[in-house]
């Protein structure tokens, strides 16, 4: 199957779907604070998705149960919300949420800080978002694929973070997922070329220690093998003629100018 090129038409309502995510997570990184559990996070996601007249489009998927993935520190994705895990002062917590909007899926994850969080703990949140937008430098029509994982293996590793190579991204429109499979490491073959109207979830995982991760007897959270903090950035992007249209970025975040990073 072809990576599939978006109509017009798709591409407003995968606009719109963008739109009300970012908006869930601005307003939900906002509310994170020691004290609330995990399933606290996911119920307050929840009904910001419907508030919007969205649905949570995690919710059910292979049977996961949440609307929102909630990982803390060395969980690095599909962490399960429970109403005994509790956050703590200094904790790290990816949110990954996804939403459809008449039809069309959004996906998007943010990781966020807990009260006070180390120093070390906050450069990797910081850099494993960089390495995002250092992929965005090179997310343009005519360049390959393979180009996205380079850029973001190169970075993250010139730290000596671990990047996740059992997870990767993927395109996404009518269903969450679709092709192409996106890699964040490098890969022998240079991969497709890129299109405009293509859209893609480009979403790095980054361990502070060992690229290496574990599936937990839940059969959904990912651990990192040595416990080390993991991050997680992710937007749904839209290939331009010129540069990629970020279809998650929150206002907080255009306001705070990354749309100047890349
Ligand atoms: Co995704």
């Amino acid at each position: 199957m072809a990576v599939s090129i978006k109509s017009e038409r798709e591409i407003q309502l995968m606009r719109e779907a963008g739109r009300i995510l970012a908006m869930v997570h601005q307003e939900l990184g906002k509310q994170i604070r020691p004290g609330m559990s995990t399933l606290d996070v996911d119920r307050i996601g929840e009904e910001m998705i419907r508030s919007y007249g969205c649905e949570p489009s995690f919710k059910g998927y292979c049977g996961y149960p949440g609307s929102i993935c909630v990982s803390v520190n060395e969980e690095v994705v599909h962490g399960i919300p429970n109403a005994k895990r509790i956050l703590q002062d200094g904790d790290i917590v990816s949110l990954d949420a996804g939403v459809i909007y008449k039809g069309y899926h959004s996906d998007a994850a943010r990781t966020v800080a807990v009260g006070n969080i180390s120093k070390e703990a906050q450069d990797l949140i910081n850099r494993t978002r960089q390495s995002f937008f250092e992929a965005m430098k090179v997310a343009r029509a005519g360049h390959h694929l393979n180009e996205i994982g380079r850029a973001v293996q190169d970075y993250a590793e010139s730290f000596g973070y671990g990047v996740v190579r059992d997870l990767v991204g993927h395109g996404i429109g009518s269903e969450l997922h679709q092709e192409p499979e996106i890699p964040n490491f490098r890969q022998l073959r240079r991969g497709i070329k890129l299109r405009p109207g293509m859209t893609l979830a480009v979403e790095p995982m980054i361990n502070m220690g060992t690229a290496d991760v574990v599936w937990m007897d839940d059969e959904w959270t990912v651990i990192s093998e040595d416990m080390s903090l993991s991050a997680h950035y992710e937007n749904t992007i839209l290939i331009t003629d010129g540069k990629p249209e970020l279809l998650t970025l929150t206002e907080e975040e255009k306001a705070a100018g990354y749309l100047d990073l890349f």
